[in-house]
């Protein structure tokens, strides 16, 4: 009976509240796109800047990143998350750039932890700054953490981030394992001609060591544009390589249905190894992410070609219902203009002015 009366309170507010043109108050129904999708995952990036120059996602030559006033404060990134959290988006990632490189960076997962409709945290990092900061990551409430790692050879990790620092971000995913958290994947990207030898030491390395790891395929999301489809290792190929190594890959149940990987057992050894097969099978059909980029922009795709803007109304209004219902409108916005897909394989496919670190990952 409780249950009834809870229900029945909450629906007449919400219609209350739609019938108001309150934006906050979808309801039930929350972030549905044309297609269905129900949008519950927002990815927020905090900087573009990075300590390393993967050739995949930045510039090898001199960048201008973002001023820092032009960047979103933790106030207002929290003030954001907020209005996202009400509108269904539950699940946070934090990425960058790389995360770890803006100042005190657990402070903001610290303050979003203390936002009780965030069910999740989770954060994406290149390992570099981890051995000194997963502690204080985990004690301010990070729930996950994804490490980047395409390569165990110190030689081919300089040619993919053009900076030495292989020992370091090793030294990270130990610190990572010894702050307490578990369920670390690792993910690793796969270049023809470059990490063909990497598949199998880093499936032994991720298995020996309880971690999960995840083989993702080269998208066009690189800075000087020299992305070409020959480069992309696809992940079939990949798992051809596994499975000589290792025996069959036995499929593994989905532990959400919206995840971009396929993952899989092995059948005599604990752990999973997945695969995100963005160019050679796109899972654009259960996406149910948004994206925040560091200066207030929301994305409706990592492949869009057009922004909704948060800033604005952040600086513009004072705090209150009347900016929350206008940046609330903006999320409501991306995801009514979400496309079927990202058509990297399509005649017509256009790039995204910006790159991966201007996104986030
Ligand atoms: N294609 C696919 N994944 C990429 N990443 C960065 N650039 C690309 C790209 N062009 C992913 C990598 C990196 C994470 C931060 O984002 O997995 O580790
Ligand atoms: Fe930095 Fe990550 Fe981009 Fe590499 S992929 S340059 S680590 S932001």
């Amino acid at each position: 009976m409780a249950d009834c009366s809870t229900i029945s309170k909450n629906s007449e507010k919400s219609s209350e509240d739609r019938r108001a043109g309150h934006p906050l108050a979808t309801g039930t129904d929350g972030l549905r796109d044309p297609f269905g999708r129900l949008h519950e995952s927002l990815r927020i990036s905090v900087t573009d800047r990075c300590n390393i120059r993967c050739f995949y996602c930045m510039p090898a030559g001199p960048i201008s990143f973002l001023p820092r006033d032009e960047i979103l404060s933790y106030e207002e990134i929290a003030r954001v998350a907020d209005i996202a959290a009400r509108l269904g988006l539950r699940k946070l990632r934090i990425t960058g750039g790389e995360p770890l490189v803006r100042a005190e960076v657990w402070e903001l997962i610290a303050r979003l932890r203390k936002n009780r409709r965030i069910e999740e945290i989770a954060l994406t990092t290149n390992g570099m700054l981890l051995a000194e900061q997963a502690e204080p990551l985990r004690r301010a409430g990070l729930d996950r953490l994804n490490i980047s790692l395409d390569t165990l050879r110190e030689e081919v990790f300089e040619r993919i981030s053009r900076r030495k620092g292989l020992d370091r971000v090793l030294e990270g995913i130990t610190a990572a394992r010894a702050a307490g958290f578990d369920r670390i994947r690792l993910n690793a990207l796969s270049i023809r001609g470059l990490t063909e030898d990497d598949i199998v030491p880093l499936a032994d390395y991720a298995l020996g060591h309880g971690m999960e790891l995840r083989f993702i395929e080269f998208m066009p999301l690189d800075a000087e544009e020299g992305w070409a489809s020959e480069q992309v290792l696809s992940g079939a190929e990949v798992r051809r390589v596994i499975e000589a190594a290792f025996g069959a890959l036995l499929p593994a149940p989905r532990s959400v249905a919206s995840q971009p990987a396929v993952d899989y057992m092995l059948k005599d050894r604990p752990g999973r190894i997945g695969f995100i097969n963005p160019v050679s099978a796109p899972f654009c059909g259960a996406c149910d992410r948004l994206r925040l980029t560091a200066e207030g922009q929301i994305r409706n795709c990592l492949f869009s070609t057009t922004e909704w803007d948060v800033r604005k109304f952040l600086r513009m209004q004072d705090e209150g219902a009347e900016q929350a219902s206008a940046i609330a409108r903006q999320f409501t916005h991306a995801v009514e203009a979400k496309k079927a897909g990202h058509g990297i394989d399509s005649p017509d496919f256009l790039r995204p002015e910006r790159s991966m670190y201007q996104i986030g990952g």
